[in-house]
């Protein structure tokens, strides 16, 4: 190995990026590489003959942020076989940890934190003079505004585009607000910029992300433009043929937003409306602002406007002071709600956060409650995937499927759907007639 240490000049070095966590960081991770690319590193599937190796990570869970100290202790022979090979950690954890990483890992030679990683390139420069580098900075420039534009590679069907990041709700639990700053929506120009650069490159579907990001309210001319009016304005490009945007708080869930899920054909009708609980009492211990009612009323007008709407959400199991009552009310508005999609977590105590003082539930308890709400959100799961056999769906194709001559892709309700179609391009929309239900994915014939 050592022998591949040195590079000549025309060569290009090899960054290896690993990501964890949200889409907003999958987003990050392209614009991060997008970045290195023009300090001459291209990326490489395999951290083996990488010469810097970057780390996007995720704080949300305790998990998530221990995951990242034992894959570092893993690059610890590679890097003492390679002296020069550069070691990074970007994303949650290396806002929320900072300095502490280096000193839990010495061989870290870079942290830079989500909103700073536009001054990757220089912090790369200062490792590369043996200086160690860090920035966890919530800097005032715009750091999309200085990265370069999108290299005009031809893309993937399907792609992410961040529009809003940051939280100002502080739910009791979660470390986003901290790891990510304040709420900031990015102006409506450069979104719809972005968005046709991305089109012209083959992209039909584009993906709005925001850890709000129905909180969206971008600069345009001399006002302000909610993202339901930002969709409308994205329906407007040729080409961009399906809309959809994650994650959403109900708080924010604006009569103009519900109103395009009836009217705007480009917005596909797919909900991710996390609500966390269904017990008043633990919403109000969350700082959710937002109760049981209100969110199923909400629901109900959302279903008004799109009948046909698959609906996501996020729940959290074992919060503080949950008792089995607490818990049967969660499953109570499962049972109610139905869901087609669903992320559901055990509670995990966060340092910093308002919840982490409080008494926890039982581990044992916790995971008994986790179980069975999983066993009701799989069959929930399981019965609206199964209703979908006998409807047409349109299914853009993203890859070819496992078998000779077939394709496979998302319906508008972003169920994996598989299509035998020799005649199939990536890129493709068809209209597909669903026969047959797996274990996660559809089966369908052209129409
Ligand atoms: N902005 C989104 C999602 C934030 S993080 C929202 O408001 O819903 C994604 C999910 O992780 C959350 O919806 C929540 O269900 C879960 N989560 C966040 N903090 C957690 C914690 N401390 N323990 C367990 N799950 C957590
Ligand atoms: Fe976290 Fe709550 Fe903000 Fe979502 S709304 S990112 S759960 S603080
Ligand atoms: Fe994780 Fe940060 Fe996303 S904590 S979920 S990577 S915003």
């Amino acid at each position: 190995m050592a022998e591949n240490t040195t590079t000549t000049t025309t060569e290009k070095k090899k960054l290896f990026i690993k990501t964890y966590g949200c889409q907003m960081n999958v987003y990050d991770s392209e614009r991060m590489a997008e970045a290195m690319g023009g300090a001459g590193y291209e990326t490489t599937d395999s951290p083996d003959d990488a010469d810097m190796i970057l780390l996007n990570t995720c704080h949300i869970r305790e998990k998530a942020a221990e995951k990242v100290y034992s894959e570092l202790g893993r690059f610890k022979g590679l890097k003492a076989e390679k002296p020069d090979l550069k070691i990074g950690v970007a994303g949650c954890v290396a806002q929320a940890e900072g300095e502490e990483i280096m000193r839990r890992q010495p061989m870290v030679d870079l942290v830079v934190g989500p909103q700073a990683y536009h001054r990757l390139p220089e912090m790369e420069a200062k490792t590369q003079e043996g200086v160690k580098a860090l920035d966890t900075d919530f800097p005032e420039e715009d750091k999309f505004e200085k990265l370069k534009r999108r290299p005009k590679a031809k893309r993937a069907p399907t792609a992410f585009l961040t529009v809003q990041e940051g939280c100002d709700k502080f739910c009791a639990f979660c470390v986003v607000p901290y790891t990510r700053g304040a709420e900031v929506s990015r102006p409506v120009d450069r979104v719809l910029t972005e968005a046709r650069d991305l089109v012209e490159r083959g992209v039909r579907e584009i993906t709005l992300l925001g850890q709000n990001v129905n909180a969206y309210h971008g600069v345009h001319g001399g006002g302000d433009m909610t993202l339901a009016g930002l969709i409308w304005e994205l329906d407007k490009i040729d080409g961009l043929e399906r809309i959809r945007f994650t994650t959403s708080h109900p708080n924010d869930m604006m009569d103009d937003l519900i109103e395009a899920h009836g009217t705007c054909d480009k917005l596909m009708p797919y909900l991710h409306l996390p609500v966390q609980s269904g017990s008043n009492k633990i919403l109000k211990r969350m700082n959710r602002s937002h109760d049981r009612d209100s969110y199923i009323k909400l629901i109900e007008r959302i279903r008004t406007a799109r009948p046909d709407l698959l609906l996501s959400g996020d729940f959290i199991v074992g919060f503080p002071e949950e008792t089995e009552e607490d818990f049967q009310d969660t499953m109570d508005l499962i049972k109610e709600v139905r869901y087609g999609q669903a992320y559901s977590f055990k509670y995990s105590t966060r340092p910093g956060t308002p919840a982490a003082e409080r008494p926890l539930v039982d581990p044992a308890e916790a995971n008994d409650r986790l179980q069975r709400l999983q066993a009701l959100l799989g069959q929930q799961q399981k019965d609206i995937q199964d209703s979908m056999v006998g409807k047409e769906v349109n299914v853009l194709y993203e890859k070819p499927g496992r078998l000779e001559g077939q394709m496979v892709g998302k319906s508008d309700y972003l169920h994996a759907v598989y299509v035998a179609d020799p005649a199939g391009k990536i890129g493709d929309i068809k209209r597909v007639r669903i026969v047959e239900s797996a274990a996660n994915s559809l089966g369908g014939v052209l129409i």
